[in-house]
């Protein structure tokens, strides 16, 4: 697909999924780094200024986007087709003139085995070809995910893979620092990059809420128990691709590099100790 611009060039930013829990990060991130004006691009509009659109029709996004130099896309978690989404957003894209696009994928994205990270790989190769430019950031799995054993908020938790594997937790607030950056900095630097974003650790759930100083009882179950648990009212695209990424995180874990975390932050990233130490304990 090429892309081709019909209005002049913009001056404000934009997030897609604003009101989700990326998305959310994102936009505190990008008020604390710039006085750039940003949109808040969601499904249901909640507050004041919220730009309502629909990624399954693309409803509202030439609107949502017009004026805007650059745009972060976060797609709904686990959604059964995002490379159709992220087309239709594309679409828009290219007819407002948006200068940049910063696409929220993951940490291994061409992983066979996962269907939802092989979709984000699809996502990226459509980016590269479409002829707006573009930066990725690839996230592994958040610290946050685990919000409510570092607040201290349950004291017994049920995993669907080995408690031992390891994973490069990173924190969502790094991520988000790092997503605010490479949109207020724009092209000049970020076009044509992609940043793996791992966090410092190599800890394993079982490590993590040792971690958290807590005594939680970890329970490894089969994956079938773990959705007759927490899935059932899930749809079954979801439910299957839940049941991959669990298979897969039984096999290997998930873990990626912390130094371009590092290097985009100027600082270290923040360690588990260091989100537990920040959470209010409840
Ligand atoms: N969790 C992790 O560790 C991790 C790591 C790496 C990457 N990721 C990726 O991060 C992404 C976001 O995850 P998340 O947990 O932040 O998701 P989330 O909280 O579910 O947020 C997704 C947002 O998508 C919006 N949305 C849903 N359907 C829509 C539609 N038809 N049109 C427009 N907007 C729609 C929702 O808007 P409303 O709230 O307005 O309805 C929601 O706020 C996922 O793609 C995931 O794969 C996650």
């Amino acid at each position: 697909m090429s892309t081709t611009a019909t209005f002049s060039r913009g001056t404000d930013l934009a997030v897609i999924g604003a009101a989700g829990k990326t998305g959310t990060a994102v936009i505190a991130a990008l008020e604390t780094a710039d006085t750039t004006p940003v949109r808040r691009v969601v499904h249901t509009a909640r507050q004041a200024g919220d730009r309502a659109v629909d990624l399954e029709t693309g409803a509202g996004l030439v609107d949502a986007l017009s004026g805007c130099r650059g745009v972060y896309f976060i797609a709904p978690n686990m959604h059964p087709d995002e490379p159709a989404l992220f087309e239709r957003f594309l679409a828009a894209v290219a007819e407002a003139g948006v200068d940049h696009v910063v696409y929220h994928s993951v940490a291994w994205p061409y992983t066979p085995a996962m269907p939802h990270h092989i979709d984000k790989a699809r996502c990226e190769d459509i980016l590269h070809a479409s002829g707006v430019q573009w930066t990725v950031l690839q996230p592994c799995a958040y610290t946050e995910n685990f919000a409510s054993v570092l607040d201290g908020s349950v004291d017994a938790l049920d995993v669907p893979y080995d408690p031992d594997a390891p994973f490069s937790f990173v924190a969502l607030s790094d991520v988000a620092t790092v997503a605010a950056r490479v949109l207020v900095e724009g092209t000049d630097i970020h076009h044509g990059a992609t940043y793996e974003l791992g966090g410092p650790d190599s800890v394993s759930v079982r490590q993590l809420c040792a971690v958290a100083g807590r005594s939680v009882e970890i329970e490894q179950v089969s994956v079938p128990v773990w959705m007759e648990r927490h899935g059932r009212d899930l749809p079954a695209d979801t439910r299957e691709r839940l049941a991959a990424m669990f298979d897969f995180y039984d096999d290997h874990g998930f873990v990626a590099g912390s130094a371009v975390t590092a290097a985009l932050l100027g600082r270290a990233p923040a360690r588990v100790a260091d989100l537990v130490s920040s959470m209010p304990r409840r």
